[in-house]
């Protein structure tokens, strides 16, 4: 029985998960409205927040797994890429929760997590294949060759997809985070109302900088009042620019190693537009696409765990690595 903690950015999370991957519980409380009105997260509100949040949530986890803490046989938290301040509020409650319970420690890479939530019941997905991991963080293209056994292909030289899709909603003015927004807002306009093209770089990388500096131009062209008419259709079209590029990468991806076999991961992977395109890959359940504390437990089965009291120095990191 593993108890997995998330906090790595503005969703505090919680999850009971088995050994075999049923999910028993799985809570996560965002903080997205808190971080709204200044249309993105900011790290020090973050912080205080989990703090806040974290013993509630885990009381809540373990409450609707219906299992006391004292049947926890190991922790799993994020230990990194992340806030660094978010992140120890996490990796502090994990340290005390598994201390006073004298339960090992498993220190869960955030990006491993969002490729474990593959793993899980009821339809766990099987390596090998070739994974897109898109969040508002990270646009990762990799091999995974077994549960735990993942090479990097590529990634983004400048922003995320999930940070193009937030910066998009922004210049349209649908609030933070905007990736669901511009998606619900797309399916009323014409994805070829404008050219928004992504640039093209080399290798298996990615770059999204340039998109969001387009619809900018195009927003400015337009003025206020076309913008709001048009809204719809700067949404289609962008999102459409976005899929094609993460679609047209990821089926490169697949003939350079030979893993035909496709999935994707990460709060974009909710985009239905990327699932429609991708009718043959597979994506995490929906609920497990954006950050949350099951895929972290998952993660924990295929990594090594920090018996006590070799968790005592375990420290956050920021950046991917
Ligand atoms: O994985 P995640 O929860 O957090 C990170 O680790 O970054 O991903 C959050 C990102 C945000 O940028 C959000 O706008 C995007 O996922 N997102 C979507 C959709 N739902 C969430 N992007 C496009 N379409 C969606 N339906
Ligand atoms: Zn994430």
């Amino acid at each position: 029985m593993i108890l997995g903690i998330e906090t790595s950015c503005d969703e505090t999370a919680a999850a009971v998960v088995r050994d075999d991957g049923r999910v028993l519980s799985s809570v996560v409380s965002s903080q997205a409205d808190l971080h709204a009105r200044f249309g993105g997260v900011v790290p020090e509100i973050a912080s205080r927040r989990h703090l806040e949040l974290v013993s509630p949530v885990v009381r809540d986890a373990l409450s609707a797994a219906d299992t006391p803490l004292d049947e926890i046989e190991r922790i799993a938290v994020t230990q990194g890429p992340g806030l660094v301040g978010a992140l120890l509020v996490g990796i502090s409650a994990a340290k005390a929760l598994a201390w006073a319970r004298g339960v090992p420690l498993v220190p869960v890479d955030h990006l491993e997590g969002h490729v474990a939530s593959l793993y899980l019941e009821p339809a766990p997905v099987e390596p090998p294949f070739t994974c897109l991991l898109a969040s508002g963080g990270h646009t990762l293209l990799l091999a995974v060759h077994e549960r735990g056994v993942s090479e990097r292909l590529g990634t983004t030289l400048d922003d995320a997809a999930g940070e193009a899709f937030d910066k998009g909603a922004r210049l349209l003015g649908l609030g933070y985070p905007g990736g669901a927004a511009i998606d619900r807002l797309a399916q009323e306009g014409d994805a070829n109302a404008f050219d928004f093209p992504v640039a093209r770089v080399p290798d298996l990388d990615f770059s999204f900088s340039g998109l969001k500096t387009a619809l900018l131009y195009a927003v400015r062209d337009l003025g206020p009042v076309d913008t709001e008419a048009r809204r719809a259709d700067l949404a289609a079209s962008y999102q459409r620019a976005i899929v094609r590029a993460l679609v047209q990468r990821l089926h490169e991806a697949a003939e350079a190693t030979g893993l035909v076999r496709l999935a994707v991961v990460g709060g974009v992977a909710a985009n239905s537009e990327l699932r429609a395109a991708l009718p043959d890959a597979a994506f995490a359940p929906l609920e497990l696409c954006t950050d949350n504390a099951a895929m972290v437990a998952s993660c924990s089965r295929y990594v090594e765990p920090l018996p006590y009291p070799r968790y005592r120095d375990l420290d956050a990191y920021a950046s991917i690595r």
